[in-house]
């Protein structure tokens, strides 16, 4: 009965709504002055009819809407309130001509909030953001997220789908390149500073955006590591391995989430009511907007769970607010409303997100302010903001190998720069917003310019792949001419013959990582391999340059190569900075936030991983009837927190300041380290726990906390880290949060595989 006079209340409002249909319902600006944030909210719901509320709830493309925005089919949608925002456009014209229209000519007046996927950069581009990661520097996400949101900001753009924080343990994903690697603790750090950057003190500054953590949730994980695959794991496992970074985001007041492709427990995660209303809403108190990623809802039939409205409906109870692309919302939710199957309050709700964080971003107050291209014109791309991206990329680069100190170069007269990637400028800029390839030094050039009175010469090499279908699914240049092997091997042996060094740029062209990108071989392509044995069958010193979105799995080439320096997708100043590690202007300093497998079929391959019944003893290469492979090694070429520098650094002394923690306790962990070197340097320091025995079995060892510390050559600095119980827990099976009584290992190093080890107990 109870439910019934609702639902008679609720049409009989709609009803009302509706014929109030004509008037103009806009807010004036004495409303917005004079009432407070939830008074003026209130006031525009209680005059928006049902259709203008879900109205709020699409999120459809830019589209095409040359030659008038105006008199696009898009500018009619806007104009009948059936549009809450737009993305993927691209100048500060269509916006406000489009904004022009939601404010002055819909009869509502609400504005359009504008998304983009900002990931690494708008117009100063960053290194992807798992290179950014290697630097184990959450400032350096921070000034590049600030920058990203200055610039942003001036394209009419005030909404960045970004950051994305899925934990990657299997790098044939190809997006592993947007996350912050494999470890959940580095993962959440990142998070909360890449929020931070977009987001600063006050999102109505016409200098900072709104940010949307994604993909919720654990879309990294995908089964074989391919694209869009079903993820399945215990809950205990997602929350100690995956979601810490999601929750980070919340923590640190992301304003906006997307869910993501994937299914989980084979439930589609945009509609999935543990995830979305248990964890995020309840658990974690998230209280911004929600929104699906690209077709998600619709997607969800394809998963099979539905149709149309079925799925509609699934998604909006869990608390999707937001459809992106689908217009499943528009299509089905006045219907399942009319029908009863939602309610008023849960549109009522939906939309009061979606207001609040359009005003939250100071969009009713002035709904042009993030449309400034006068501003963009001074302030974007200034020497200033690309220096900040050259430094910031010499952090993050990784060098892996360096026999016989052949880098940094130095006395050699002549190099020879010879590889596939040698020259190809537009897979410099890292993801996403790819400018023109003009932009872009050539490597050869900074090179030149840093070392004076040295010849560098360049030669291809060879092509991407072998095969032309390959080739062509590898690169975005379609019109790539491929040369002849034999002869582009020719001319490059040439060239190499007359060098001192020879640099090999070679790995992945940037289309070959990304959305849709996955690979089920991380080994080079053989042209490749090819290259590089030849290049060392010349008895010169080579230097592999490895450009990839990835990590790969190079157990063929390390051997042949004296030298690696990966350099990832570079960013805006990627020459210069590639020219600072190779010259030795600039020490390298980053570290792997993921696992360089050995060959691709060790993945998922990642550090914190469990011991088993029947581990390998350590010094085992093979063993029958223990956990371990018959023909390759279990360990990584490279584990997780790898990566070396110009110097050499000395850990010693580890010790306690106490061998028994109680709850409210806190233990200094001091170590030793000393600059060994020759050369000023910057070490990455880490700590990592092991907890003895636990309800659930324990991963071998979880990164606890990590410090870069400056040393000059010969200078030891003792480096100390405070540890207290809120460090030691984890998700029980019940998912509590808990520490257990017991004995505790601390192991602190250069990496995750060389560390120095010492107990204390908790009590
Ligand atoms: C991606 C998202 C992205 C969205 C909008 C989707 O295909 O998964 O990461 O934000 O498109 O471009």
């Amino acid at each position: 009965m109870k439910l019934r006079i609702i639902s008679l209340i609720t049409i009989a409002l709609a009803a009302a709504s509706a014929v109030s249909a004509k008037d103009d319902a806009r807010y004036t600006r004495a409303e917005l002055e004079k009432k407070t944030k939830t008074e003026f909210i209130d006031g525009l719901l209680s005059r928006m009819t049902i259709e203008e509320k879900i109205g709020q709830f699409n999120l459809p493309s830019y589209g095409n809407v040359k030659p008038d925005p105006k008199k696009s089919p898009l500018a009619d949608r806007i104009r009948r309130g059936e549009v809450g925002g737009i993305f993927n456009i691209n100048g500060v014209d269509d916006v406000i001509k489009l904004q022009e229209v939601a404010v002055k000519e819909s009869r509502i007046g609400i504005p359009i909030i504008i998304g983009a996927d900002v990931c690494s950069g708008y117009e100063t581009r960053f290194t992807m953001p798992l290179a950014m990661a290697c630097s184990f520097k959450p400032a350096n996400l921070e000034a590049a997220a600030r920058i990203s949101a200055e610039e942003a900001s001036t394209g009419g753009i005030c909404w960045t789908y970004s950051p994305m924080v899925d934990v990657s343990r299997d790098a044939r994903w190809g997006r592993s390149r947007e996350g912050a690697g494999e470890d959940p603790l580095l993962g959440a750090d990142m998070a909360r500073a890449w929020v931070r950057g977009y987001q600063g003190d006050n999102l109505a500054d016409p200098t900072t955006i709104m940010a949307c953590v994604k993909h919720y949730a654990l879309y990294g994980a995908a089964e074989s590591g391919r694209d869009y695959n079903p993820v399945d794991m215990s809950r205990q496992a997602a929350m100690n391995g995956f979601m810490e970074p999601y929750r980070a985001a919340v923590e640190a007041g992301v304003g906006s989430l997307m869910t993501s492709f994937n299914e989980f427990e084979g439930i589609p995660a945009t509609g999935h009511s543990w995830l979305l209303r248990d964890v995020l809403r309840s658990r974690w108190g998230f209280d911004g907007f929600v929104v699906s990623d690209y077709t998600a809802i619709q997607e969800m039939v394809n998963h099979g769970v539905g149709n149309a409205d079925e799925v509609a409906l699934q998604a909006f109870k869990c608390g999707v607010d937001m459809d992106m692309i689908a217009d499943y919302y528009h299509d089905s939710l006045l219907k399942l409303y009319n029908a009863n199957k939602i309610t008023f309050e849960e549109i009522d709700s939906a939309c009061r997100r979606m207001l609040s964080a359009k005003y939250d971003l100071g969009l009713f107050h002035n709904p042009y302010q993030y449309c400034d291209a006068e501003r963009g014109k001074k302030e974007n791309r200034t020497a200033e903001k690309l220096s900040v991206a050259r430094r910031i990329a010499t952090e993050s680069y990784v060098l892996m190998k360096n026999e016989d100190g052949v880098l940094p170069l130095k006395n050699n007269k002549r190099i020879a720069i010879i590889g596939p990637l040698a020259d190809v400028r537009a897979d410099m800029p890292a993801m996403w917003r790819d400018g023109s390839a003009t932009t872009y030094r050539g490597l050869a050039d900074a090179l030149r310019d840093q070392l004076d009175g040295v010849e560098v010469a360049y030669a291809r090499g060879c092509n991407l792949a072998d095969d032309e279908k390959m080739e062509y699914n590898f690169t975005d240049n379609k019109n790539n001419v491929r040369g002849n092997e034999a002869e582009l091997l020719r001319v490059a042996i040439d060239v190499a013959s007359g060098a001192d060094v020879i640099i090999a740029a070679i790995g992945e062209s940037a289309s070959m990582s990304g959305e849709g990108a996955s690979r089920a071989t991380l080994e080079l392509p053989d042209t490749q391999r090819r290259l590089i044995e030849a290049l060392h069958a010349t008895g010169k010193p080579v230097v592999m340059l490895l450009f990839t979105g990835r990590p790969l799995a190079l157990q063929r080439e390390e051997p042949l190569v004296d030298a690696i320096l990966t350099v990832w997708e570079g960013g805006s100043k990627a020459a210069d900075a590639i020219a600072d590690l190779l010259t030795g202007r600039v020490n390298p300093s980053a570290k792997l936030a993921m696992t360089f497998p050995l060959v691709t079929g060790q993945c998922p391959i990642y550090y914190n991983h469990k011991r088993t019944g029947r581990p390998m003893a350590p010094e085992a290469w093979y063993t029958r009837y223990v956990s371990n492979y018959i023909d390759v090694p279990n360990e990584p070429l490279y584990p997780f927190g790898y990566g070396l520098s110009y110097t050499t650094y000395d850990y010693s002394n580890l010790r306690l300041s106490s061998a028994e923690m109680t709850a409210g306790s806190t233990i200094t962990v001091s170590v030793d380290v000393k600059n060994t070197g020759n050369v000023d340097g910057e070490e990455i320091v880490q700590l990592y726990i092991h907890d003895r025995i636990r309800s659930i079995t324990p991963p071998v060892k979880e990164l606890k906390a990590y410090k870069r510390v400056a040393l000059k050559a010969g200078e030891t600095a003792t480096v100390r880290f405070d540890l207290d119980v809120e460090m030691l827990k984890f998700y029980n099976a019940d998912l509590d949060f808990v520490a257990e009584p017991g004995e505790f290992d601390v192991m602190v190093g250069p990496n995750s595989r060389d560390t120095q080890s010492i107990m204390f107990t908790l009590k």
